[in-house]
């Protein structure tokens, strides 16, 4: 999920009207057979165990430590979830739930202690090939994110992501991860969520707003590039599996018919999920960045775009580098059409230049101001990558909701996981999108960034003020099983 305040202007009037009145049919189409249902974690929010068996610091540890007052209830995720001890008390709840996936993340300070290639911990490698092959022993597919927000301490040191010497680090640890992990992974990802991880993520102590924003992506890119040709030059055809960058934000929904909020909601679109979606599947950034960024730029007094331009080698390098799409979304924002924003200081919010909020009478998760229960967007949203991005195999890594207590009856996550998984089978059905599988943020409540543990999105109830971290299975786990057991959402399907 997405760490720190995810950047939203909050709603004054509302011009258009979501009513709840009207309650869509639930799909009564069985799911295919090889459709994959899962859920999924990732290392920092679960693992704790953060200093053990050869450990360094992640930026969230360093931080989380070091900065009084940066996360909302004063934790850390030193012991979270406990589930570097207890691996296997999860995987016999993802057996339990009759998972066909689950989706977690390696840490990189667990596996590379000096961020480097030079010295493999071999007890961190160990311990994820032992909760590999718990999984295997349980006929539960890994599925394996490299990079999910909790890059090593050391090289944050050296400027982290804007070194752009970050794509060679991000490729020799990717290479010791497939050459350790490869034999049993099918899917692998390169790295979670860039936008988050270049806009409200860490990127530096001294991030320069409206610049080092693009700067980061691009070295996500090459980064994610990097680790695409390596699997595919000289992992692919022994391991046989596929490599993907998650890609994550909501569906934008123009805040009335009018040609300038349609206009509106298209350019927010490209300025988030095209920064990225757009240089893999054509080659280079969107020409509205381009154009946008240009101008902003030119009319702020710099010589040049804040944009970094792209070299016909770095765009052809970065081009095709996708086997399957892969994407993280839980909701929906409204965007309105506005004048020009004045022209001050350099910023991605006024570059993309539009009014963006949340729907007000959609139901409002109690713990996150940005998730609002809006069913109907996630269809429009798989519409859209199925025109944007030539039809590609679609795998849903993140969809989930939060309350902020982790009651065991959790009648509104029942409610949305049903809902969701109804709007993404009309999408397969009703517009011939091409949807490979779902999984469910999260297994756990667990360490949800800077909410701390004040936002519960487990399907799994954890206790966190028991030294045995128990976990409880909720209301939502009960018919989530049902759906991975009989891939049908009602009490009875068709084909
Ligand atoms: C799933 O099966 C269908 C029908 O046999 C096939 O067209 C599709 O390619 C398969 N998808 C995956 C991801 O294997
Ligand atoms: C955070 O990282 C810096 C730089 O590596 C280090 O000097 C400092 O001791 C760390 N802080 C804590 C609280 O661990
Ligand atoms: C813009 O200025 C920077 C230094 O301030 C320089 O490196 C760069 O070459 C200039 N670009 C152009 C297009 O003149
Ligand atoms: C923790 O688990 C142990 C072993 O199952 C049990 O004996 C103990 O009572 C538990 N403690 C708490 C606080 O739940
Ligand atoms: C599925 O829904 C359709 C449309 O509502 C209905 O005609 C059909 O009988 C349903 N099938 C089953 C097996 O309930």
């Amino acid at each position: 999920m997405l760490p720190f305040l995810y950047f939203v202007l909050l709603l004054t009037v509302s011009s258009f009207g979501f009513s709840l009145a009207e309650k869509p049919q639930l799909s009564n189409k069985t799911f295919p057979k090889n459709f994959s249902f899962g859920a999924t974690t990732s290392a920092y929010q679960i693992e704790g165990a953060w200093n053990l068996d050869g450990k360094s610091q992640s930026v969230w540890d360093n931080a989380t430590h070091r900065i009084p007052g940066i996360i909302k209830d004063l934790s850390n995720a030193d012991i979270a979830c406990d589930s570097y001890l207890k691996y296997k008390e999860d995987v016999a709840l993802l057996k339990a739930l009759g998972v066909q996936h689950y989706r977690f993340s390696l840490a990189w300070t667990r596996i590379l202690p000096t961020g480097f290639a030079d010295e493999v911990n071999e007890i961190g490698v160990n311990h994820y090939k032992n909760l590999i092959r718990e999984l295997k022993n349980n006929q539960i597919q890994p599925m394996v994110t490299l990079y999910h927000q909790d890059l090593p301490q050391v090289l944050m040191d050296r400027g982290g992501t804007l070194n752009p010497l970050f794509p060679k680090w991000f490729e020799d640890y990717a290479r010791v991860c497939f050459e350790s992990f490869g034999d049993d992974v099918k899917h692998w990802f390169t790295i979670n969520e860039p936008y988050i991880d270049c806009t409200v993520g860490f990127i530096s102590g001294g991030l320069r707003e409206g610049i080092d924003n693009y700067i980061c992506a691009k070295h996500h890119l090459m980064a994610h590039a990097a680790a695409w040709h390596l699997y595919d030059n000289e992992f692919r055809a022994r391991q046989g599996g596929k490599i993907a960058l998650v890609l994550n934000s909501d569906w934008m929904e123009p805040a009335s018919h009018s040609a300038e909020d349609v206009t509106a909601a298209a350019t927010r679109m490209q300025f988030i999920w095209g920064w990225f979606g757009h240089p893999i599947y054509y080659g280079d950034w969107p020409d509205i960045m381009k154009t946008r960024i240009a101008m902003r730029s030119k009319l702020e007094g710099f010589n040049e775009s804040r944009l970094p331009e792209l070299t016909q080698e770095e765009i052809a390098y970065i081009k095709g580098t996708n086997d399957f799409f892969a994407v993280n979304t839980y909701t929906t924002t409204i965007v309105q059409a506005i004048e020009e924003p004045e022209i001050s200081s350099p910023s991605l919010d006024k570059d993309i230049g539009v009014n963006a909020y949340q729907c007000s009478d959609c139901i409002a998760s109690p713990s996150m101001s940005w998730l609002k229960f809006v069913p109907w967007g996630t269809r429009k949203l798989l519409k859209w990558f199925k025109d944007e991005y030539f039809n590609p195999d679609i795998l849903i890594t993140e969809n989930g909701w939060a309350d902020g207590t982790g009651q065991l009856d959790d009648d509104v996550r029942e409610n949305y996981i049903k809902e969701y998984l109804s709007n993404i089978r009309d999408a397969m059905e009703k517009d011939g999108v091409k949807v490979i599988g779902y999984t469910l943020w999260s297994l756990l409540d667990n360490f949800e960034w800077a909410s701390g543990f004040t936002a519960k999105f487990g399907t799994i109830q954890v206790d966190f003020s028991s030294p045995n971290r128990t976990r409880t299975r909720k209301k939502s786990s009960f018919y989530y099983e049902r759906v991975c057991r009989t891939h049908c959402l009602v009490g009875t399907c068709e084909e």
